[in-house]
């Protein structure tokens, strides 16, 4: 069965059995390596993908329920050579131990980001309540986020209005 999979603003037409991990396509079949294994059960959140702008968990995603959908993984954050606020956010902050968790808080804060424009320190803590570093580099990592929505914001008041 061929599916019809739109994967950071490109098309791919994949044989793969629907119910295949979209984990599993992202990584095996279109090589990107971004999001990350680790649980494997939607609980650690290294996988995250954003879906139509939302995070989700593609290790428990089957690939059909992305179709129709918009995925964005890590590598789709830059436009144009330039970083996504929270990739530079993070790589400023130097938010990393090992990084394996990265890919899932960068994809949670950038969700966040997209349906709010100036959340609290509150709603940042809260997004990544759920994400997991085994390395317990998360003062950082709320550092980096908070940074992200400073940039975030700068970015916003820079842009020309319409
Ligand atoms: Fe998907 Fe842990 S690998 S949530």
């Amino acid at each position: 069965m061929t599916l019809k999979l739109t994967v950071n603003g490109k098309v791919h037409e994949l044989s793969v059995p629907p119910q295949t991990p979209l984990l599993n396509v992202l990584r095996n079949d279109l090589a990107l390596n971004g999001p990350k294994y680790g649980c494997g059960l939607g609980e650690c959140g290294a996988c995250s993908v954003l879906i139509d702008g939302m995070a989700a968990r593609s290790c428990v995603l089957p690939v059909a329920a992305a179709v129709g959908h918009s995925v964005t993984t890590l590598e789709g954050l830059s436009h144009h050579g330039q970083l996504d606020p929270v990739q530079q956010a993070f790589i400023e902050a130097q938010a990393a131990q090992c990084g394996y968790c990265l890919n899932g808080m960068i994809i949670t804060i950038r969700a966040l980001l997209n349906h709010h424009d100036d959340p609290s320190a509150h709603q940042v803590r809260a997004a990544l309540e759920h994400n997991i570093c085994r390395c317990g580099t998360h003062v950082e990592i709320l550092q980096a986020a908070e940074r992200a929505v400073v940039i975030n914001a700068d970015l916003r008041q820079e842009a020309p209005h319409e």
